[in-house]
């Protein structure tokens, strides 16, 4: 069946920040897209797929200071260990790039200039936290404080994880710089803002125009000014796409100081990394970008970045005179164990220790089992994961080559029947392709899984019915056993084309045992007849109980790993729409004199007890070897009273006392970890005595 009119098709994943390394939350969207990416390269389309870091913004500037490195220095790093990460788990980009990049300068420069020519950016003087110490504007998530709610401390940016207030950081009690530990001032300075009111109308229309999912587009509508009303501030504000100095990123046109906000140049990296594409082949940018493209580009991307995807990026492009996507394609956050991802209970899992244990494919199939079109959140059990891949994978879909290889092989020397002996089964399989492209093409993929092991079922029955172990011990049954093998291989062969484009690499090792070209939807449209196989090897192996576990246990945060003082991470989002840059600050470097202040002692917890009316905090009563000391510690997410009686732990013990809402605190527990229930206190080795001092 050849295909008439090829589509012309670019595809993005979000780019992952330049920051963090990427984790099974991160894959879900970068397998999404891959699996339709090598859905459409499989009919035959030309379909292009890009992708790059995200590497500009204060995080990321911070963090290679705190590592005494570079930020160029900091992003190569990552960059490598981002495409490592990919290439192992099957993520076939056709080319991954960089926002730090020369393309996006000139790129991000044009847009911007575009935009500016045509009125659409404008100037406005605004106030903001500065650190005077460090000299640099603070962005919310650098800031400390109290709850002005319920007066929890160390209380980040702008809302509480103990009482979930939200609030503005103006608000904060107490507030200090995370940087830099020096009080907050406020400072003024000009801003350069985007005039998105401008777009209104245009984005009004062009979300309700089949470029969004349905619950996207509705939820978007809470962002528009009701009709009829011109008050204001209904409706769209404009957006602050400028940062001062100190900022990495790439500095604005005809300023001194002033820098694009991250977001701004990060999905123009979009283009910019195709871009780059283009220049070292021979496809025509234009062709995609220009207003009047018919090419197709998607988007697909996690549900907390919407507002960035479906409103500034199509109002940008439309202002500058660029096409706008074909779709957004959102989905929802993953869970593991039906709960957030945490790294305390070791479910926080980084790319790289699932593939220390497990099959990178096991999770392509099992995500691809779990997606539809949707935005719902979907979930990771790992018990059912196990299940799942050991019954449809390896129970199912390889059993039926591993039932028919063998007598094929030593019977009949490899070679297949000449004639396929039940055409109509065969038909059945080949006509169920359709509406398995279908879903495929829909993002269903979910549904393609349900009917691709439906039909491994059939194959399965009708292996079962035949019995050719029987037959091959009865006489003059040579014929039926080849016919039934040489069906049941077809069958398989079927299953495996349409599972291509979740299992690449097992769809690769069952080309050249079936050695008879590449597996494609068109391919099947004959069955083969006649041909000789290869030897057939395992394709893939059961998953126990025993690797889950040692994934979880391996992605435990080992306490050797931690600092006392947390090195910035990206912090995992929640399913929120919060739009923040997500990090964990940094403590100043201190000299050893400042460090010899303090006295860390062992000690073991003798009581632990919930405070009334704290939803944080444990009561600690902790033994120095005689000397006791009461202790207030937010720990309480972390760790239940049961879990520390009797441990021991370490504590800074000459800490002046505090007197708090429940009574004294005379020290502090030592722990690590971004908070909530991330949280970590630390235990000296065995041996340790109570009382002992730590130098
Ligand atoms: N750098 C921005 C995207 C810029 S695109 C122009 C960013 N980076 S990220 O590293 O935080 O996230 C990259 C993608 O992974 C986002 O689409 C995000 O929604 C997705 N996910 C991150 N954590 C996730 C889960 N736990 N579950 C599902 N998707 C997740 O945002
Ligand atoms: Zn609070």
């Amino acid at each position: 069946m050849p295909r008439e009119n090829p589509r012309n098709i670019l595809v993005t994943s979000a780019l992952p920040y330049a920051n963090g390394s990427i984790h099974i939350g991160h894959l879900v969207e970068y397998i999404q897209t891959d699996i339709w990416v090598r859905f459409q390269k499989l009919q035959g389309n030309s379909c292009f797929y890009v992708c790059a870091d995200d590497a500009h913004g204060t995080p990321i500037m911070l963090r290679a200071q705190n590592e005494g490195i570079t930020p160029e220095e900091l992003i190569a790093e990552v960059a490598k260990e981002h495409k490592a990460d990919f290439n192992d788990f099957f993520i076939d980009f056709d080319n991954y790039h960089s926002t730090h990049s020369e393309e996006n300068r000139e790129l991000a420069t044009e847009i911007y200039t575009r935009l500016r020519d045509r009125g659409y950016i404008t100037t406005r003087t605004i106030e903001q936290a500065y650190d005077p110490e460090k000299e640099m504007f603070l962005p919310d998530r650098f800031i400390k404080g109290s709850c002005p709610k319920c007066g929890a401390e160390d209380q980040y940016g702008d809302n509480c994880e103990a009482c979930g207030a939200t609030y503005s950081t103006t608000e904060l009690k107490n507030a200090v710089s995370a940087v830099s530990g020096a009080k907050p001032v406020n400072r003024e300075s000009e801003h350069y803002f985007f005039k998105l009111p401008e777009f209104e109308e245009m984005l009004k229309q062009w979300t309700h125009e089949g470029h969004l999912q349905e619950e996207v587009a509705s939820k978007l509508n809470e962002w528009f000014a009701p009709e009829g009303t011109d008050e204001d501030g209904a409706g769209l504000q404009e957006w602050d796409i400028s940062r001062d100095a100190p900022y990495f990123g790439f500095r604005i046109p005809d300023t001194e100081d002033k820098y694009f906000y991250v977001w701004l140049d990060a999905p123009i990296g979009y283009m910019a990394s195709f871009k780059n594409l283009c220049d070292k082949s021979e496809i025509d940018f234009d062709t995609f970008w220009s207003s009047d493209s018919d090419a197709e580009l998607y988007h697909f991307i996690g549900k907390d970045i919407i507002y960035f995807h479906a409103l500034f990026w199509p109002a940008m492009l439309h202002g500058a005179g660029f096409r706008t996507p074909t779709a957004i394609n959102a989905h929802g956050f993953l869970t593991v164990n039906g709960e957030k991802m945490s790294k305390s209970r070791g479910t926080f899992i980084k790319a790289r220790t699932w593939l220390d244990h497990l099959n990178p494919e096991a999770l392509r199939y099992y995500f691809a089992a779990k997606l539809g079109h949707g935005i719902e959140d979907l979930d990771l059990n790992l018990d059912d994961f196990r299940a799942r891949v050991n019954s449809d994978l390896v129970g199912k879909v390889v059993n039926i080559a591993s039932r028919c290889a063998g007598f094929i092989s030593k019977r009949f020397d490899g070679q297949l029947s000449a004639e396929c002996s039940e055409k109509e089964l065969y038909q059945d399989f080949v006509a169920q392709g359709e509406s398995i492209a279908q879903h495929y093409e829909e993002r269903d993929f979910g549904r393609a899984i349900r009917e691709i092991m439906a039909l491994a079922d059939r194959a399965n029955r009708y292996i079962d019915e035949k019995k050719p172990w029987v037959l091959a011990k009865e006489d003059n049954k040579e014929q039926e056993v080849q016919d039934a093998c040489s069906v049941g291989l077809n069958l398989f062969r079927a299953l495996m084309t349409y599972l291509k484009p979740v299992l690449p690499q097992m769809a690769q090792e069952v080309e050249s045992f079936l050695n008879a070209g590449e597996l494609s939807w068109d391919a099947l449209q004959q069955p083969l007849e006649g041909s000789t196989i290869n030897k057939f090897k395992p394709l893939i192996r059961r998953v126990e109980e025993k690797d889950t576990d040692a994934l979880v246990e391996d992605s435990k945060e080992s306490l050797q790993a931690v600092t006392i003082t947390p090195a910035i991470e990206t912090k995992q989002k929640s399913s929120s729409n919060t739009i923040s840059e997500a990090i964990e600050p940094i403590a100043e470097e201190i000299q050893f004199d400042d460090f010899a202040k303090l006295d860390l002692r062992v000690a073991r917890i003798e009581k632990a007890a919930p405070v009334e009316g704290a939803d944080r905090l444990l009561q600690l009563t902790l033994d120095l070897g005689g000397e006791k000391k009461n202790v207030f510690a937010g720990i309480k997410s972390a760790y239940s009273a049961e879990d520390l009686r009797g441990k021991l732990t370490v504590m800074v013990a000459n800490l002046a006392p505090r007197k708090m809402r429940f009574g004294l605190s005379e020290g502090m527990v030592l722990a690590a970890g971004p908070g909530g229930e991330d949280l970590f206190i630390l235990h000296p080795d065995k041996g340790a005595k109570p009382g002992m001092r730590i130098k």
